[in-house]
């Protein structure tokens, strides 16, 4: 990463530099200079080259910046930073927060982001495609201090975080899908992936994984087993990703001050209002149980609640799938 990342910086501007101009940047021969740019392709990423102009990254990257994060970052979710850590590659940002938590070297507020992830992981044993500085993929460490029973209803509670920070940037129709799921037009834009370690009714440290599709580079989508879409195909433009990233920090940490407060019967209503099935038939499969009903909202505790033909049931539990009715894939 030693002479990439000055590469990269030069290259994200989408305009041509000569290798002599490259070579003199990075303190390099012009024949390193086009090693350095071979190496590019790890990140699936490929110069251009035109005789007598140089190289250039058509269309440029839009590349993480702490300064630009914390410039957009509210005084009182900076307060609540503990540290921002902008990482180029990485396997998954929650592994490595969760990892850091077991050495006891995690703090609460603790902002974990990566250009790519190479193991990006999704809820359901599922992965998460996470392109080199085309999307958000970040991992945010928050301490609980009354047990993993009070964290009900904490995963519907980021949802909605996410949902409210997209709305600020101006993108519309946005939903949730139970628990979590992001959804524009029915397509999936985000995901969240919470994982816990401590005590079941004493101190606990949760990781709360957030991938949201920016700009996916469309090599990639062959690669994604559901219907999904992006913020660059729902808005006129994808937005500036550290405006982004700086967005959904100003509207998740106020939501988890007021869960840790509240819990999640603050954000109840708020849920309800952008539930994407609400009163549409659906099933819910739970192991080789599988349910049918029409979908009623969500209890106190985060459960998805069903009008089934025995009356209203509440569902809860990370292995759940719901799905609407007579329609595969969603
Ligand atoms: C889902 O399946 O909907 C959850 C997707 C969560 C993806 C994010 S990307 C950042 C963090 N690191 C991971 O490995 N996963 C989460």
């Amino acid at each position: 990463m030693d002479k990439l990342q000055p590469l990269l910086q030069v290259l994200a501007d989408g305009e041509f530099h000569s290798g002599e101009a490259l070579g003199a940047i990075l303190g390099v021969s012009r024949t390193a200079v086009w090693k350095q740019l071979k190496k590019l392709q790890q990140f699936g990423l490929s110069a251009e080259s035109v005789k007598g102009k140089g190289y250039r990254l058509p269309g440029g990257l839009n590349l993480l910046d702490e300064r630009l994060i914390k410039e957009q970052l509210d005084p009182v979710v900076v307060r609540q930073l503990s540290s921002l850590i902008i990482s180029q590659v990485i396997d998954s940002t929650n592994t490595q927060s969760m990892a850091r938590i077991r050495q006891g070297l995690a703090r609460c507020g603790d902002v974990l982001v990566s250009e790519q992830q190479t193991a990006g992981r999704g809820r359901r044993g599922r992965q998460w495609q996470s392109p080199y500085a085309a999307n958000l993929y970040f991992s945010l460490v928050w301490e609980f201090a009354g047990g993993v029973a009070a964290l009900e209803g904490l995963s519907l509670t980021v949802g909605v975080a996410v949902a409210e920070a997209l709305a600020s940037l101006g993108a519309q129709e946005i939903q949730l899908k139970w628990p979590n799921d992001v959804l524009c037009n029915g397509r999936k834009l985000a995901g969240v992936l919470l994982e816990m370690s401590g005590e079941a009714d004493g101190p606990c440290s949760v990781v709360i994984g957030i991938g949201l599709n920016v700009k996916m580079r469309a090599e990639m989508a062959a690669a994604i087993d559901q219907p999904w879409t992006d913020l660059a195909t729902i808005m006129t433009g994808a937005p500036e990703r550290n405006r982004v990233l700086a967005a959904l920090l100003n509207a998740l940490i106020p939501h988890l001050q007021q869960f840790q407060e509240k819990g999640f019967a603050a954000t109840r209503q708020r849920w309800q209002a952008l539930d994407a099935f609400y009163q549409r038939e659906v099933t819910v499969s739970q192991g080789d149980k599988l349910v049918l009903g029409k979908a009623a909202g969500v209890d106190e505790s985060g459960a998805i609640l069903i009008e089934t033909g025995l009356g209203l049931q509440a569902f809860n539990g990370g292995e759940i799938s719901l799905r609407l009715a007579n329609v595969t894939g969603s």
